[in-house]
């Protein structure tokens, strides 16, 4: 028996701190989260996305009253961003969250299937997409999808 660790580093930044580029990614995620579809969690989420043309894209949670056919702002914000030029690599992401009449202290971290689509568009486009994740006490920055998701499944399994 071995045992194997698989570390992970993340970032905190002060938002004061961040670079020109990933304030202005951050600053869009945040204000987008007033256009969330959240009737039921109340929970407002809002993703940004910074395109290798330094064009930035950005969604909102979308939810429905059959819980499951709604979709989290990373999902609707990359797929939108992938649909739309799907020849132009995805450079970083930023998420935010509004709940309660106030960004959240801490970031929220995104889900699994969220990190699974990410991960398959780090692939596809052969990138690292940083990933931003705004708090107010701190803003964490991932280099990678990747390093959300270890002992990861891709496509290269199934060949
Ligand atoms: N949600 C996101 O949009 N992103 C996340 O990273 C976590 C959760 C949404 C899904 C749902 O609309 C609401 O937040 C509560 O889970």
């Amino acid at each position: 028996m071995e045992e194997r660790k698989i570390v992970t580093s993340v970032l905190v930044y002060s938002y004061d701190e961040l670079p020109e580029h990933y304030k202005l990614l951050v600053d869009e995620a945040k204000r987008v989260t007033k256009d969330a579809y959240a009737p039921y969690s109340k929970f407002q989420v809002g993703a940004a996305v910074l395109l290798e043309n330094d064009e930035i894209l950005s969604a909102t949670n979308q939810e429905n009253a059959a819980y499951p056919s709604g979709m989290c702002a990373e999902r609707v914000t990359m797929f939108y961003a992938n649909s739309k030029y799907p020849n132009l690599p995805p450079k970083a992401l930023a998420i935010a969250t509004f709940a309660d009449g106030d960004f959240l202290d801490e970031p929220i971290t995104p889900c699994g299937a969220c990190r699974q689509v990410l991960l398959e568009t780090e692939l596809r486009y052969g990138v690292n997409i940083n990933v931003l994740l705004y708090g107010k006490r701190g803003v964490y920055l991932l280099s990678s999808a990747k390093s959300l998701l270890p002992l990861s499944f891709d496509g290269s399994l199934l060949k």
